[in-house]
């Protein structure tokens, strides 16, 4: 269906406070998205149900993360006047549109999904003892997407495939029902550094479980007592020695975090990052120096979302009213695109005047 507004839809499951990798993945761009004003609609939601897929025995944490999660929202920018901040759980119709789009993906489909796929290997579910909710999830995933006719979902790479099945779905659904639903497109970070920030000793991805992250909610002292400790480039030994940016994570963590006018203002020595660079890979530069600035960089991102947060820790209840009203726009967005989806897939018995009318004539011999 050609959409007629253009529409914003992302999430997060909230298993975890959001770290600085949320920030630059996804967090910052949704801000700036919410207020460019070129979109009719934006929707954030945290997608607790599909949490729940794999913390089935640990209910509690997902509870506790809803608030955290909230609050990493709020802090970050984004206005609940302008973006509507809503809990999966709450919107019942979602469970609806995925068992009808169960009807439209095959399991090998599923199978073939490489999110799927790599989760699968890393939580160690052997052959089929894999929960059928947990497999499912990129099902689920795509009725997130398509119930609020999203034309855009900004997330990170590791979601493309997930995109990819709901884009399947949609035209499936489309040329048997009828063009009803809308194809969403990905929205990735522009910025190479910002795909997929490293974990502050350096392994691939931030993570709690392996305690390299940077959190939002971090003070002061914590980001740059973490600043202090993370990896650099183990050939850097002295001062004099050639330094290396590749895998260095304090130069990937500034290539997602500072500007050059940043750059130039808190080092005075280089008018770009670039120049820094340039000089680190010459040799002569300590790290220690660069450790400086990207602290400095760090505090002028997280201090403004630390004040926020704050603001908002002192009433509570007020954020979970901000989430219970977000909730009640999403469900009445939800429950029109059933409507229509209802109509589309003929189970609108008792909407449809003209079936009662004809079923009644047929029976009146
Ligand atoms: N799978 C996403 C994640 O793990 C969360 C999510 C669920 C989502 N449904 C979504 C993201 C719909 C974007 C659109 O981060």
């Amino acid at each position: 269906m050609k959409p007629k507004e253009k529409i914003i839809l992302t999430g997060d499951r909230p298993t975890g406070k959001l770290h600085i990798g949320h920030y630059v993945g996804s967090l910052r761009r949704r801000v700036e998205l919410q207020n460019s004003g070129l979109y009719d609609k934006i929707f954030v939601f945290e997608a607790d149900a599909q949490a729940l897929t794999d913390n089935i025995e640990n209910p509690e944490k997902v509870r506790q993360n809803v608030i955290e999660v909230a609050l990493d929202y709020l802090a970050a920018g984004l206005d609940p006047s302008k973006s509507t901040l809503f809990i999966q759980s709450q919107i019942p119709e979602l469970c609806e549109l995925s068992f009808y789009f169960m009807d439209l993906v095959s399991v090998s489909r599923l199978q073939r999904n490489p999110t799927v796929k790599t989760e699968i290997q890393m939580r160690g579910f052997n052959g089929e003892s894999i929960p059928v909710g947990f497999f499912t999830y990129p099902i689920s995933q795509a009725a997130d997407i398509t119930m609020f006719k999203a034309t855009t979902v900004p997330v990170g790479e590791d979601q493309e495939p997930m995109l990819e099945q709901a884009r399947e779905i949609v035209r499936r659904f489309n040329n048997i029902y009828g063009d009803t639903l809308v194809e969403p497109n990905i929205l990735l970070p522009e910025n190479a550094a910002c795909l997929r920030l490293p974990g502050t000793d350096g392994k691939a991805k931030m993570s709690k479980s392996l305690g390299n992250c940077i959190y939002l909610s971090d003070s002061a002292d914590e980001v740059n007592k973490k600043v202090k400790t993370m990896y650099t480039d183990p050939l850097h030994l002295q001062v004099n020695d050639p330094g290396h940016l590749e895998g260095n994570t304090v130069f990937t963590y500034l290539d997602a975090f500072a500007t050059d006018d940043q750059v130039a203002r808190e080092t005075g020595d280089y008018a770009t990052l670039q120049e820094m660079k340039d000089h680190y890979t010459r040799g002569g530069l300590g790290d220690m120096k660069c450790k400086k600035l990207l602290m400095a960089v760090l505090q002028e991102t997280l201090e403004p979302i630390r004040q926020r947060r704050a603001e908002y820790e002192k009433d509570i209840p007020a954020v979970y009213e901000i989430l219970r009203k977000g909730c009640e726009v999403a469900r009445a967005a939800a429950q029109e695109t059933m409507d229509e989806v209802r109509k589309a897939m003929k189970i609108n018995y008792f909407d449809d005047r003209a079936l009662i009318e004809e079923q009644a004539l047929r029976f009146q011999k």
